[in-house]
C-alpha cells in the first residue's frame, strides 16, 4: 500500500473485531468488551518516550505520532476499541483561542472569555477541515494502520465542559467562574454554548467521514452543575449534539453509535437514557444495578471500575472486575474504568483488567 493510500478514507480493512460495536448497540457477544479512557497516556513508557521534548499540541497535530500513540496500548493489550489519540481542547483553538499544555500545570488558556462581549472574539463559523482537518487525518491514518484490529473511536469534549475550560483558562476545583456565567450571563451562556455545539456538531461528522466507528462525548464537568442547571446548560446540548449527528449521518446512509459520558452526574442519569445516544458511560461513583435499574434497558452502559482500583494486586482486580461484570451483566455492556488512567499506573494492571474482563464475561456467558 502507498502513502497516498493510508491518507484517504476509504478501502479501510476490513474489521476483525466487532465485540466492541456489538454491545454498544446491545446485541449478543462472545465476551464483553473492554477499552479504557487515556489508554494511550504517561503510564506507558513508549509513550512518555514519543512525546519528550515535544509540545503536546504539536503532538496533536501530528497525524502520525498521533497514530503512533493511538495504537501503542493496543501492542499491548487486547483491547476491543482504539479511541484516538488528540484532546477535547482543540476545539476551543478552533474557534480562534490559545491554549498551551504547561508541564506540572495543565492546559492553560492566554486569553480566557471574562465577559459576554469576549464572545466577539471568538470564531463562530469555523471550517472544521481547515482548523481541525489534522485530526481527520490522524483518524484515517489510524484506521488504515490498524488493519481492521479493533474500532475507532472519536471524540469530542461537550459544549459545557469546553465552555468551562474557556472561561476558566485551565483546570479548577469549583469552576466558580464559568459557573458565575452561568448565573449572571445565562443568555450569553446559551449563546456560548450554542455556538460549541455547532462547531462539534461538524467536527464530529468530519470524524465520521475520516473513519471513526463510534463517538465518544466526554462531559468530564457535569457533576459541578447539580440537577437544574445539568437540566438548563448542558443536557439540551447533548441531545442537540446526539440528534444533529444522527440525522446527518442517515441522510448519507452512515450510522455509529454514540457514547456520553457525563462524569459524576448521577441525577442525570434517567435523562441521559433518553438522549439518543446508544452508550451511557458512568464514572464509578454508582453502582452496576442501581444505574441498570435507572436506565432500564433503553442503552447500554460503559464503566465504572475506579481507576484507582488500578492500584490494587491483580488477584483484587480480577475480583473487583468480576463483581463488576456481574452487577452490570454481559448483555449490553462496555467494560471500561470510570475516569482516564494515571500517569502512575502499572501497565501491568491494566493487562490484568482487560484480561479480568474477557475472562470472568467469557465464562458467565457460557453458563447464560
Ligand atoms: O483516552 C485516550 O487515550 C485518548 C486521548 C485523550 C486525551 N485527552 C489525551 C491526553 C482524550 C480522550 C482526552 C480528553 C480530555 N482532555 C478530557 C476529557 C476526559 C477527561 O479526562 O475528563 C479533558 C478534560 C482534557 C483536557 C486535558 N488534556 C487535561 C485536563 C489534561 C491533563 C493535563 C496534565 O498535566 O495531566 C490533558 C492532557 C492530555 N490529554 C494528556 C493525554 C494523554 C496527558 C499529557 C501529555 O501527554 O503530555
Amino acid at each position: 500500500m502507498s502513502k497516498n493510500d493510508l491518507i484517504l478514507p476509504k478501502d479501510f480493512p476490513k474489521l476483525k473485531n466487532d465485540t466492541f460495536l456489538r454491545a454498544a448497540r446491545g446485541e449478543d457477544t462472545e465476551h464483553v468488551p473492554v477499552w479504557c479512557m487515556r489508554q494511550a497516556g504517561r503510564y506507558l513508557p513508549e509513550f512518555r518516550e514519543w512525546r519528550e521534548g515535544k509540545d503536546f499540541f504539536e503532538t496533536c497535530r501530528s497525524p502520525e505520532i498521533c497514530c503512533e500513540l493511538t495504537l501503542q496500548p493496543l501492542r499491548r493489550f487486547p483491547l476491543d476499541a482504539a479511541i484516538i489519540f488528540s484532546d477535547i481542547l482543540v476545539v476551543p483553538q478552533a474557534m480562534g483561542m490559545n491554549v498551551q499544555m504547561l508541564t506540572g500545570k495543565g492546559p492553560t488558556f492566554t486569553e480566557p472569555l471574562k465577559e459576554p462581549e469576549d464572545l466577539e472574539r471568538l470564531q463562530a463559523k469555523v471550517d472544521v477541515q481547515k482548523e481541525l482537518g489534522y485530526v481527520f487525518k490522524a483518524i484515517t491514518l489510524t484506521r488504515h494502520k490498524l488493519e481492521g484490529k479493533v474500532p475507532l473511536i472519536g471524540f469530542t469534549g461537550a459544549p459545557w465542559t469546553l465552555m468551562s475550560y474557556m472561561i476558566e483558562g485551565g483546570g479548577s476545583v469549583t469552576q466558580s467562574k464559568a459557573k458565575r456565567w452561568l448565573y449572571r450571563h445565562p443568555e450569553a451562556s446559551h449563546m456560548l454554548l450554542k455556538m460549541l455545539a455547532d462547531v462539534i456538531v461538524e467536527y464530529l461528522l468530519g470524524q465520521v467521514t475520516a473513519g471513526a466507528q463510534a463517538l465518544q462525548v466526554f462531559e468530564s464537568h457535569a457533576g459541578i452543575l447539580g440537577p437544574a442547571q445539568f437540566k438548563e446548560f448542558s443536557l439540551p446540548y447533548l441531545r442537540d449534539i446526539a440528534r444533529r449527528v444522527k440525522d446527518r449521518l442517515k441522510e448519507a446512509g452512515q450510522d455509529v453509535p454514540m457514547i456520553v459520558f457525563a462524569k459524576d452526574a448521577h441525577y442525570g442519569l434517567e435523562d441521559l437514557s433518553e438522549s439518543h445516544y446508544e452508550v451511557v458511560g458512568l464514572d464509578w461513583t454508582i453502582d452496576p444495578q442501581s444505574a441498570r435499574e435507572r436506565t432500564g434497558g433503553k442503552v447500554s452502559l460503559q464503566g465504572n471500575m475506579d481507576p484507582c482500583a488500578l492500584y490494587a494486586p491483580k488477584e483484587r482486580i480480577s475480583e473487583i472486575v468480576k463483581k463488576m461484570v456481574a452487577g452490570f451483566g454481559t448483555k449490553g455492556y462496555i467494560a471500561n474504568l470510570g475516569h482516564g488512567l494515571y500517569p502512575d499506573m502499572e501497565p501491568e494492571n491494566v493487562g490484568a483488567f482487560v484480561e479480568a474482563v474477557h475472562q470472568h464475561s467469557k465464562l458467565l456467558i457460557k453458563q447464560m
